[in-house]
């Protein structure tokens, strides 16, 4: 593949801003074509879409819940010239926003987990522990806040939000001195809890940021990231064409937990048991294309630290109907937003 050739150097509406992580492995196992519809499920500053668009006469339908990508992306929709329709929704409604956009199957679905640098970047955004703001953490800006959640939650809560989403082994002790600091005046701002955090998690030189499991965990309960992932998974499962490609680029392992699981079933028959013999044989939906996960290599890692820890995982849709079973067996076990809200 020559840098030209594979949309990202030469693209519709300039060049590209950046390359994502993984974007060439994910352009090639997405399989654009001319005359193809895909969904890139996580639009963020367009680096996908800019791509697809590039390599064929295709169609982009491009997601982002953040109200500032959207608006970001409106040179990119006049450049594409009616091959790109930009919608400000969840990508859990994957599948609701193409049919309500005219489509009723895509050939390809592309999802590039987490936080843009659009949104890192902005100390107003309040997901950096680096960069002073407030402590806000939302993609789409609505709903309850990082701060809502850090001065209402109980003490039990916290911690398992910390240890469950943040993987922070210290997380009782975390949480433990944010009760006893905002006994004493609400936690508002990235720096206050950045402290808060660096007073209980010791770090030697070299090490990550003290805080940063902490943010990690905060923000993915804030946006119920994961709880999004399963619902885009099975959206994709119903509005995948046969023959059509699932793309999943994830950034730590709990969402790679959750993309290998759900592929690993969907593409094993499910037979009825002795103990469930109600349920039927089923068909594959999917068919594996990686067997083990697609990672970056030295020299995409020398060149951004945050290609470290990506995986990609990538599926073809079988002609098999999608399944309707309830996957909130793929989430770890934790308390709604709304019920941690009512407090301590
Ligand atoms: C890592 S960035 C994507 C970057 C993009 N591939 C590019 O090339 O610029 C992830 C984006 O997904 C969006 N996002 C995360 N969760 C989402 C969800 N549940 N629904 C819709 N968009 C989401 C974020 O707002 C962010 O803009």
């Amino acid at each position: 593949m020559t840098a030209g050739s594979d949309g990202f150097a030469a693209v519709a509406g300039g060049p590209a801003l950046h390359i994502p992580v993984l974007g060439r492995p994910a352009l090639h196992f997405l399989n654009v074509n001319d005359g193809g519809i895909y969904i890139d499920a996580t639009f963020g500053a367009g680096g996908y879409t800019r791509a697809i668009l590039g390599q064929a006469n295709a169609r982009v339908i491009g997601i982002d819940r953040d109200p500032n990508a959207i608006a970001f992306g409106a040179e990119l929709v006049q450049a594409a010239q009616g091959r790109l329709t930009l919608i400000e929704d969840r990508f859990s409604n994957l599948d609701t926003v193409a049919r309500e956009a005219g489509f009723d199957a895509v050939d390809g679905v592309v999802l590039d987990l987490g936080v843009s640098s659009m949104q890192l970047d902005r100390a107003e955004r309040g997901f950096s522990f680096r960069l002073d703001g407030p402590l806000d953490m939302r993609m789409s800006g609505e709903g309850p806040s990082a701060a809502d959640v850090i001065n209402a939650a109980g003490e039990r809560d916290l911690a398992n939000i910390i240890f469950i989403l943040g993987e922070e082994r210290h997380s009782r002790g975390v949480a433990r001195a944010i009760v006893k600091a905002r006994a004493q005046a609400p936690i508002r701002t990235t720096a206050k809890l950045a402290d808060i955090v660096a007073s209980v998690v010791r770090s030697r030189p070299g090490d990550i940021h003290p805080a940063t499991r902490t943010f990690q965990g905060l923000r993915i309960f804030v946006n119920d990231e994961l709880g999004e992932l399963a619902g885009a998974l099975t959206a994709a499962e119903r509005i995948l064409k046969s023959g059509g490609r699932l793309v999943a680029v994830s950034f730590h392992s709990l969402e790679d937990r959750i993309v290998k699981t759900f592929l690993a079933g969907r593409s094993e028959t499910r037979a009825g048991s002795r103990h469930a013999p109600e349920l039927k044989r089923l068909a594959p939906t999917f068919r594996l294309l990686t067997k083990r996960p697609v990672v970056a290599d030295a020299d995409e890692v020398a060149r951004n630290p945050r290609a470290r820890s990506a995986k990609l995982r990538a599926a073809e849709r079988s002609a098999a109907p999608a399944r309707m079973e309830d996957v909130s067996d793929l989430l770890p076990r934790l308390p709604a937003l709304a019920d941690v809200l009512k407090g301590h």
